[in-house]
């Protein structure tokens, strides 16, 4: 066979599993299929209006032009650092921070400026979609360690441990986390902090879905818990998700001068500088009124009793009671190797298939975030359309035999 003119790092790696299931949704909604999607990791509420205005002024004041610096504007920078000191007690400086085209691209500059080829990074699986493949563009090996349903699927301290090695680079934390929903405890994380501790390892400490908890859950920042770790700790957030500001793409990261540094080198090699007019948005819904957070994460926090217990009473599923961000990651694996009208259930892929085909409800194979045997519901979405879509769902389970 004639040699690929394409580099096998980008044919090795897989399209974000849940980008594509997205586009296939929208794809088939467009042709007219009777589709309730539960796919989408971003929230179904508009973005707040005072966030919207502030974009129109932005427009209207002439913020038209690259945004000098290219890292991000000077006010928003400094409502960053203040964000940081008020909600997760870290404290830095404007230079030590980083405003990028979403949360996606802090983390691949990141991974960019510490992954040669054979470094390690320790991925706890379930794991959102792009840690992996981002880690492997750059040649390196992401090294997954699975965590239980039954461990809330949070990573041990002794898990950490026997999955470091000479070539670790840095370990990601993931709380609360996409798909599973899971929130790791301040004892959880101390625990972690002290495998770390006298290492040279970074963690990439990804808290996008902070603002979404549920039952009193608390959001701790490791990057808080230890002041040598915070030395060697990427803290990344952004609007996306607590705003409902998933098509604006601004995202943020905080960490070691040294880190933003290179990471900072890396954007002015590739994006430049996120929207302008984005960025005017992100200082509003940082420094403006914050009601709108709670009113959009009291909607989610009914929405997912609403969903847990629905697939709880469904045969053959068990689904862990998330307590932060808007996924709920169910248990499936009592299902495969079952018949169904439309054939046999190999796997969470092909009963993922069924529900499309048979339910004409879309959600995601557990597979695209490491976790075979689950899959992945987004409860962002309309109360009544989750019940329809829990209704469909459970009919179309009931033909599976
Ligand atoms: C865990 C997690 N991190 C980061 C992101 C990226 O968010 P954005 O690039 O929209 O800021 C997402 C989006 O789905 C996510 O779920």
């Amino acid at each position: 066979m004639p040699k690929s003119p394409f580099t096998q790092r980008v044919l090795n790696i897989q399209a974000s599993a849940t980008v594509s299931a997205f586009a296939k949704a929208g794809e088939l909604k467009r042709q007219g299929v009777d589709l309730i999607s539960l796919v989408a990791g971003e929230p179904d509420f508009e973005t707040p209006a005072h966030i919207r205005d502030a974009a129109i002024r932005a427009i209207e004041a002439g913020h038209t032009r690259y945004t000098n610096p290219a890292s991000g504007i000077p006010e928003l920078k400094q409502a960053i650092c203040d964000k940081f000191e008020r909600d997760n007690g870290l404290r830095y400086s404007p230079s030590q921070i980083i405003v990028t085209c979403g949360a996606k691209q802090t983390i691949f500059d990141a991974i960019i400026a510490l992954i040669e080829d054979g470094d390690e990074a320790i991925i706890p699986a379930p794991y959102w979609t792009s840690y992996a493949d981002q880690v492997r563009l750059m040649g390196g090996n992401p090294i997954i360690v699975p965590t239980a349903q039954d461990a809330d699927f949070c990573m041990t301290a002794r898990q950490l441990q026997n999955a470091i090695t000479s070539r670790t680079k840095f370990a990601l934390l993931n709380s609360p986390c996409n798909p599973t929903g899971a929130v790791y405890t301040r004892e959880n994380l101390e625990a972690l902090a002290d495998v770390l501790a006298g290492t040279t390892i970074y963690v990439i400490a990804d808290e996008i879905y902070e603002k979404l908890l549920y039952d009193n859950a608390e959001h701790v920042s490791i990057a808080a818990l230890l002041p040598e770790l915070a030395d060697r700790t990427l803290v990344v957030n952004g609007v996306s998700k607590s705003y409902a500001m998933t098509g604006w793409r601004v995202g943020y990261g905080a960490g070691p001068q040294n880190l933003i540094d290179l990471m900072i080198k890396v954007q002015t090699q590739e994006t430049t500088n996120t929207c302008t007019i984005s960025q005017y948005a992100a200082l509003e819904a940082l420094t403006g009124p914050q009601n709108c957070i709670e009113r959009m994460r009291r909607a989610f926090a009914k929405r997912r009793d609403q969903i847990v217990s629905r697939l709880n009473q469904m045969p053959g599923v068990s689904c862990f009671s998330p307590r932060g961000a808007f996924y709920v990651f169910p248990r499936v694996s009592e299902l495969i190797g079952n018949s169904s009208p439309r054939g046999r259930i190999d796997n969470d892929v092909s009963l993922c298939d069924f529900l499309l085909e048979e339910a004409g409800v879309a959600c995601v194979p557990g597979t695209g975030f490491g976790a075979p045997g689950y899959l992945r519901f987004s409860y962002a979405a309309a109360a009544d359309e989750i019940a329809q879509g829990m209704d469909r769902v459970e009919a179309a389970l009931g033909r599976i035999e």
